[in-house]
């Protein structure tokens, strides 16, 4: 096996549809108001993907930006990871259904899920192939279409999701930069938590099933919320301290987009200004495993990260999982 490499996110992109619905568009289709969900959740408005388009448009749009800005070749890509929770269809991989448009012979392709944290399990996924030499140029994609699965007679919870995609091209990196602590975790005891009850093999898809809305988002708003405040500085504390770091030295803390609450709670108990704790959920909504991807694209395409900057990504979500990155940009 060849020698420990750093592995560095080299480019970074994202596909956000061009249907925008806003709250005032949610106010005619349930009981709710813009002032209640911006003062509960800070969302304005969610990107939603037209009807005929799956994960893999989304996908493969972020994918080709991403090896774009790289000057990286599709038949140059080892390995695509795509993180989602609403792929194409069950069988095949939406990776796969990628692989193909983008024209990435060569490569190995497959999807995970773990929820919201996806693009971070992704991220570390693909970081043991650069580590280890195996692997060149790994493309991680996060991407989810909640709108196939939200449940648009829910007022709990039809207010919180959107569409979108985000992609990232990890490569070996030489000197300074690179991945430096991850941490990934699980609380299967929970898995209940956040789900859709039916069309898996447990429950297959049924009249009774499509009559019932169990093919829809069931979820614990207090308990995930509850859960989200304290693991998002647990997994942050931890990645600074593995490495000898403070709250002080992040120049950016990037977290999974749930809720602006939640953003703000973890912001001011880690003590960090505003300007380091990215915010587009007013925008998009919860994009799951696009939401982390498409948040560290739009601070990169701004130009605010510096060679050097020390950056923290952090989500949470369904299984329950979290995981978390600290890296040198
Ligand atoms: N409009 C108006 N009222 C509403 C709405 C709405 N859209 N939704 C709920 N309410 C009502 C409730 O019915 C309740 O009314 P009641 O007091 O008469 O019973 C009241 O508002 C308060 O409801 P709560 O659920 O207690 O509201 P809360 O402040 O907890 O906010 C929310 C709910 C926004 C869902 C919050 O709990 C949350 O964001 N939780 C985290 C969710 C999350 O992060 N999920 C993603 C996980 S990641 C993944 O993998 C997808």
């Amino acid at each position: 096996m060849s020698q420990v490499a750093k592995c560095g996110i080299v480019s970074t992109a994202s596909a956000l549809p061009r249907k925008k619905l806003t709250n005032f568009h949610l106010e005619k289709m349930v009981d709710t108001s813009h002032q209640w969900i911006v003062s509960r959740t800070g969302i304005e408005e969610r990107r939603l993907a037209e009807e005929g388009t799956g994960a893999s448009h989304l996908a493969l749009e972020a994918s080709q930006k991403a090896l774009k800005s790289a000057n990286v070749s599709p038949e140059q890509v080892d390995l695509i990871i795509l993180t989602t929770v609403t792929p194409d269809r069950p069988v095949p991989a939406t990776a796969n259904v990628v692989q193909a448009h983008l024209g990435a012979s060569r490569a190995a392709a497959f999807d995970l899920n773990a929820g919201c944290s996806g693009f971070i399990y992704g991220l570390v996924t693909g970081q043991q192939f650069i580590q280890t030499g195996i692997y060149q140029n790994v493309l991680v994609i996060g991407v989810d279409l909640l709108s196939r699965i939200t449940d648009w007679q829910d007022r709990g919870t039809c207010v919180l999701f959107g569409d979108g995609a985000g992609a990232v091209l990890l490569q070996p990196v030489e000197e300074s930069g690179g991945v430096l602590a991850t941490q990934l975790g699980s609380d299967g005891e929970s898995a209940d938590m956040l789900q859709v009850p039916a069309g898996g093999a447990m429950m297959p898809a049924s009249e009774r099933t499509v009559k019932e809305r169990l093919h829809y988002i069931k979820m614990n708003g207090n308990e995930i919320f509850k859960f989200a405040v304290r693991i998002v500085s647990e997994v942050t504390l931890d990645l600074l301290q593995k490495t000898g770091k403070k709250p002080e030295d992040l120049d950016n803390l990037i977290l999974h987009q749930a809720n602006l609450r939640i953003l703000e709670t973890a912001r001011k108990k880690l003590g960090l200004p505003r300007e380091r704790t990215p915010v587009n959920i007013n925008l998009y909504g919860n994009m799951s495993a696009a939401s982390i991807p498409v948040a560290l694209d739009e601070v990169n395409q701004s130009g605010k990260l510096k060679r050097g900057d020390l950056i923290a990504l952090v989500a949470f979500g369904a299984g329950l999982t979290w995981g978390g990155v600290l890296m040198e940009w």
